[in-house]
């Protein structure tokens, strides 16, 4: 580790995790994230005011947790990075100010960056370097999105999207259908892991060859998930038991199925034989595994960070601002706003 490279703190606050990462150039010294996933289970869902409130109790405790885990004086940090977006606006204010708090008192230069991208450059922390130009899969509870990543700092394209359900949100839909809880994610991939793939025949979104010719990288998950609840009605109005792990791997390998079978064909597409795999979803035992085949068989190097880093972090943030600071970039001016909607082609605001 040398001392030349920048030491930056990044702050995570678009969701449900407040996240305070330290990392100097692609050393993780420090990543401290306070969810508050607990006070939502029984809403089903985030609820945006718990959520914000949550992130101004817990961001000051991490912030010094990740302090003395990385035994860095905040006097030390080379530069301060926060997500600007996209996310909840409530929560991503709170990262922001308290970023904007530490830039001014520090006189350290900020960096609002974009939390998708952050997604993709946690994998820097695991695998060093990336091969750029590079594929990525983004799959969050919020996006889906294959990406042309041409420079991390600054150029990446969107060949696709979702155009309706992120992968994520589908996995949390369909387990509250199923009477799991929340986030479903973690709980589907479990329980899929008791069941048979091929029990149920749901269907793959976007990929009949008439929808291929307008929408060949994008992604939908609505049909497969009214497909899930139709199927889930139907069992339980005729009063039959619902084979809760034969649903939740039959869903889950329609869902990993399309994800893979687009990515490999984005790679082909753009050229390139490297794929980053990024977002919550990412920590997905199938998906990683049916990618990892898929890719293999194809000729392409897959990436994909420690599951642990997968899902909402400030370390992915960080790492992203030392990219920044490496690439040179002009910090963020200190009157930027919060950007809910942010697209992933903007990397710092
Ligand atoms: O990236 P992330 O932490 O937050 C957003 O930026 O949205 O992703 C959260 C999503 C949730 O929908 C959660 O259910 C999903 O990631 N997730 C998973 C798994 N772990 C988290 N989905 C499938 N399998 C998992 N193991
Ligand atoms: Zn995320």
């Amino acid at each position: 580790m040398s001392s030349s490279e920048p030491l930056v703190l990044g702050i995570e606050s678009s969701c449900d995790e407040t996240g305070v990462g330290i990392v100097r150039g692609h050393d993780l010294l420090a990543n401290e994230v306070a969810s508050s996933v607990e006070e939502h289970v029984r809403f089903g869902g985030v609820v945006p005011e718990v959520a914000s409130r949550a992130h101004l109790q817990a961001i000051v405790p991490a912030l010094r947790r990740a302090c003395e885990k990385a035994d860095v004086d905040l006097s030390e940090v080379d530069a301060i990075a926060v997500t600007a977006g996209p996310g909840l606006m409530g929560a991503l204010v709170v990262g922001v100010a308290a970023a904007k708090a530490l830039a001014v008192a520090l006189d350290k230069p900020l960096y609002g960056l974009n939390h998708l991208v952050g997604h993709v450059a946690v994998d820097l922390l695991d695998h060093g370097p990336l091969p750029q130009p590079c594929a990525a899969l983004l799959v969050s509870g919020g996006h889906t999105s294959l990406l042309a990543v041409n420079d991390i700092t600054g150029d990446i394209v969107e060949l696709g999207a979702t155009i309706d359900d992120a992968a994520g949100e589908a996995y949390d839909k369909v387990a509250r259908l199923l009477g799991l809880p929340y986030p479903g994610g973690p709980v589907i991939d479990r329980a899929a892991a008791e069941g048979d793939p091929t029990a149920i025949a749901f269907p793959r979104g976007l990929t009949a060859s008439k929808d291929l010719v307008r929408h060949r990288f994008d992604y939908s998950f609505s049909g497969l998930k009214t497909a899930v609840s139709r199927w889930v009605e139907t069992r339980r109005r005729d009063g039959l038991e619902v084979p809760v792990a034969d649903v939740a791997a039959s869903f889950q390998e329609a869902v990993c199925d399309v994800l893979t079978a687009k990515a490999v064909d984005a790679c082909t597409h753009l050229g390139t034989t490297d794929i980053l795999l990024g977002g919550g979803v990412a920590a997905n035992s199938r998906l990683r595994t049916l990618l990892q085949e898929r890719t293999a068989a194809a000729g392409i190097t897959l990436r994909r960070p420690r599951p642990g880093l997968c899902t909402d972090n400030g370390a992915m943030i960080a790492v992203l601002g030392v990219e920044v600071v490496t690439a040179g970039l002009r910090p963020s001016s200190l009157d930027f706003g919060a950007n809910s909607g942010l697209p992933v082609g903007t990397v710092l605001v």
